[in-house]
């Protein structure tokens, strides 16, 4: 039986996920491997208030992950500058196979090769390695909850991921318990009733690395899983970009999000309408970020799920009915026209119109 799943905190009492609802802003850690879409949903959380981001964390996956790393970066840097949440590097490839990217889809450098001609970010990426910076938010929340005794249960971070999830891996192949401080894990990835769209069966997060994927699915953790089903049907049109991106106003060289956007998902578009006539661009990643901001914009149901590893079946998801200790929560739909509400607002009316950062440029024009 699928379920809304809870009102996002409006201060009334604490809901199913233990979370009270409150004014206060949600802390969240990013962990993304980011190509176009990855960076359209660091965008969106970056101007949510109902969120704040902690800290983001780099996986490889789309582009090689020095490349993802410094896509964070310039990003971050681009929206807030000397505040910007600390960025850390984390796996260069899976936990056991090869890596496996996607160039034809986000560009060599994830973004449509848009950051090549970019100046490079003013600060370098923390020192602490991304599994490590996860487990300390996790840490740092449950230790706050039992010394101070003032932070409940449900002021705990989120942790949303949406590249393969070996950083998450990591993090638990060194200590079980490395994630239990956070209220939620929100995962973009597998596909269960539609076709992949890494071969026939496979999402790519989970295709890239099953091994890791398999094990948050068997973890118990508190997971909502963001797959195929629902992110093939939230679309960027490509008629939407070009609007906005058409009423804004020029870009001022070196500090335009708008630019790096526009060529970013220019490329990304083409790619999908080349591969599948698609007028516009999957929304894979925002949605994730999207069902956090306003949970109530999905429809929910709880079962278990197993990935499969092996031969024709690797990445595979299978949904199963809810066995206890290891039931997620899988989006088996979400509110179209309600999303694109909150792609305007957070992220293209940021990026082309009302943001010192905004502003548009062409195909030629010089976006750094
Ligand atoms: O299958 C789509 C997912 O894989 C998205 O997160 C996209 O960015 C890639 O990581
Ligand atoms: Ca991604």
């Amino acid at each position: 039986m699928s379920e809304i799943w809870r009102p996002f905190p409006t201060g009334d009492t604490p809901d199913a996920d233990g979370r009270a609802h409150d004014s206060e802003p949600t802390r969240v850690v990013l962990d993304m491997d980011t190509g176009v879409d990855d960076a359209v949903a660091l965008v969106m959380a970056m101007h949510s208030a109902e969120i704040v981001v902690e800290a983001i964390t780099s996986v490889a996956g789309n582009a090689p992950v020095d490349e993802c790393t410094r896509n964070n970066l310039l990003l971050s840097e681009l929206i807030r500058d000397h505040d910007a949440p600390p960025v850390a590097r984390g796996a260069a490839s899976p936990l056991s196979r090869p890596l496996v990217i996607a160039p034809e889809v986000h560009g060599g450098d994830g973004l449509g090769g848009v950051t090549r001609s970019l100046p490079d970010p003013h600060h370098p990426a923390t020192d602490e390695p991304a599994h490590e910076v996860i487990a300390r938010v996790s840490r740092a929340a449950l230790a706050s909850d039992l010394d101070a005794g003032a932070l409940p249960v449900h002021r705990r971070p989120m942790l949303i991921a949406t590249g393969p999830l070996t950083n998450l891996a990591l993090a638990l192949e060194r200590d079980s318990h490395a994630l239990d401080g956070y209220a939620r894990i929100v995962i973009m990835g597998g596909a269960f009733d539609v076709p992949g769209n890494t071969g026939p069966v496979a999402e790519f997060n989970f295709y890239v690395d099953p091994e890791a994927a398999a094990v948050l699915m068997a973890s118990g953790l508190p997971i909502t899983l963001v797959p195929l089903d629902a992110t093939t049907t939230t679309i960027l049109p490509a008629a939407m970009l070009v609007a906005h991106a058409e009423g804004a106003p020029p870009a001022r060289p070196g500090r335009s999000l708008g630019c790096i956007l526009y060529r970013a998902l220019d490329y990304y578009i083409a790619f999908q309408e080349w591969e599948s006539g698609l007028p516009g661009g999957y929304m894979h990643d925002p949605l994730a970020v999207a069902a956090v901001i306003r949970p109530e914009i999905v429809e929910t149901e709880k079962v278990s799920v197993d990935v499969l590893t092996d031969g024709a079946d690797r990445g595979r998801s299978i949904a199963r009915a809810a066995e206890s200790g290891r039931t997620i929560r899988v989006v088996r739909s979400a509110d179209k026209v309600r999303f694109l509400s909150m792609l305007e607002d957070r992220v293209l009316i940021p990026a082309f119109i009302s943001r010192e950062y905004a502003g548009r440029c062409t195909k030629h024009d010089h976006p750094g």
